[in-house]
């Protein structure tokens, strides 16, 4: 994860936001390369699920509502996590992600600590990994002799005492604490004029449903889509942009009959998975995992996420669910708005049933990243075999899709090269030109960048017209003319 962070910086994929004073826990600014791949991760998505299907529309809603919306959806009393303070260094974690970890040999307890993860699996890489160097030789000799008891700090058996994974201090009862951020509207701050950042873009979409469905002659099943801003004051903000303040959804709520609510939600269960998979997801990483009963949330039939296996462990890019009629029903009453559906065909009138696919911009464009990473050889213009590191993002993704190089500065090329350049550009293709260096080092770059084709303006295209078109994947170089440049690429991108 570091070699990529590392990249993301130097090439202007991702920067720490206001880094200039220090930075903010939470919040990242996507530069010149970051903002173009999830712009395209945001244009598939909106293509796929919106511009090609005749059953969905989309939307764009604002980012602060009416407080009531968040009182109806049950987030004011129930958008909380669980969070537990440090008494002596006063650091702040989330409590489910705080475990009491023991190792012990028989009577012989080797390990004792507090341990900040995901899950209990990874409580127990932590503390080992956080035990002084004895301890971890300790622990190496006992090995399979070793009992490993792993508690979340919220669900702590009588009599055992929770401790701080910094500095091993007392730990506070859990509390609850709601994670919306919340401001002012107008000029009196004070409870009246309370509202707040959107944690989720879906809310809008079930507020609008029914000016949707009056002015787009829509009629069920039907879906509306939404792309936006959500804020979430997560408490403990890691891994990167996984767990962000400020993130980006991608939001479908498809609206059905609740017969037919189970065949939607395995449609878009598995349709939503492939999609994934489409956009070059398509290694061992990726998974589909079912909820178990218990996991879901009081309103949900059923849910299922993607999940993706990250550096630093297995996580979800998007979960769908069946969120029966829970949403509409609660923001009928609460709105005194009638929200039903008529059919005029059946003449039977319903609140319909909601399968909701839910998906995170910025989770998918870090799994794109960590998917993309390779490093690997490539010769040199001496032949020589290099280590190269280069990002094999699908051509769809790639931010730039074409560099242009003039071999020399010189004897013509700089003005060939040029119009190759205006050409793409004038096609709308994210295009790049480049004249400083050995060819070699240009390559290299654009591998950086993940620029799936490179075309070298030659001595021989001054003779013929034809340039050489690299391909960052295979490495191969083959002649075509230079006219034909931007179809080749707009062939191969798509
Ligand atoms: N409307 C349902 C909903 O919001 P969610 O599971 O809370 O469900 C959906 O969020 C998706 O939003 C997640 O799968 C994830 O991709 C993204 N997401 C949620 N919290 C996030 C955070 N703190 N940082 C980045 N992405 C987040």
């Amino acid at each position: 994860m570091e070699k990529l962070v590392a990249l993301c910086k130097r090439r202007g994929f991702i920067f720490q936001s206001s880094e200039i004073y220090g930075g903010i826990g939470g919040f990242w600014d996507y530069g010149p390369l970051g903002v173009e791949l999830k712009r395209n991760v945001k244009n598939a998505w909106w293509t796929d699920i919106v511009r090609k299907r005749e059953d969905v529309v989309g939307l764009d809603c604002s980012i602060i509502m009416n407080p009531k919306v968040w009182e109806a959806s049950g987030h004011v009393v129930n958008f909380n996590d669980p969070l537990i303070d440090c008494k002596k260094c006063k650091a702040r974690f989330r409590a489910d992600k705080v475990f009491m970890v023991v190792a012990a040999d028989g009577e012989n307890v080797l390990l004792q600590t507090g341990a900040e993860a995901d899950d209990a699996e990874h409580a127990k890489e932590a503390a080992a990994a956080g035990a002084n160097s004895k301890t971890r030789r300790r622990l190496e000799k006992h090995g399979d002799k070793l009992a490993w008891t792993v508690h979340r700090v919220d669900e702590l058996p009588e009599g055992v005492t929770a401790h701080c994974p910094l500095c091993s201090g007392e730990l506070t009862d859990a509390r609850k604490f709601n994670m919306m951020f919340k401001t002012f509207v107008g000029a009196m701050e004070d409870s009246t004029a309370e509202a707040y950042l959107r944690p989720e873009t879906a809310q809008g979409i079930f507020a609008n449903y029914k000016n949707v469905l009056d002015t787009s002659r829509m009629k069920m099943p039907f879906g509306i889509a939404q792309i936006g801003k959500s804020f979430r004051n997560e408490i403990n903000p890691r891994n990167y942009t996984f767990r962000s303040r400020e993130f980006e959804q991608m939001e479908l709520e498809f609206f059905c009959h609740p017969d037919s609510a189970d065949e939607w939600y395995v449609y878009w269960r598995d349709a939503r998975f492939k999609w994934y998979t489409d956009l070059g997801l398509t290694s061992s990483r990726l998974h589909l995992r079912d909820h178990e009963g218990r996991e879901l949330a009081h309103y949900a039939k059923a849910c299922a996420d993607v999940e993706y296996d990250f550096p630093f462990g297995l996580a979800e890019l998007e979960g769908i669910a069946n969120r029966t009629n829970f949403d509409l029903t609660q923001h009928q009453e609460h709105s005194g708005k009638d929200l039903t559906y008529y059919d005029d065909q059946t003449k039977e009138r319903f609140i319909p049933y909601v399968i909701e696919p839910s998906g995170g911009v910025d989770r998918t464009t870090l799994a794109i990243l960590c998917e993309a990473y390779t490093e690997d050889e490539a010769p040199d213009e001496h032949g020589n075999p290099q280590q190269r590191v280069v990002m094999k993002f699908a051509p769809r993704l790639a931010p730039v899709k074409l560099a242009v190089f003039p071999l020399v500065k010189k004897e013509g090329m700089p003005e060939v090269a040029r119009k190759v350049y205006d050409d793409a550009q004038a096609a709308g293709m994210a295009v790049f030109y480049d004249e400083k260096g050995a060819v070699g080092r240009r390559y290299r770059r654009q591998d950086e960048a993940g620029t799936p084709f490179c075309v070298t303006i030659d001595g021989e295209t001054m003779e013929n017209q034809t340039v050489t078109v690299r391909d960052r994947d295979n490495l191969t170089q083959q002649r075509i003319a230079a006219d034909k440049v931007v179809q080749y690429v707009a062939e191969r991108i798509v």
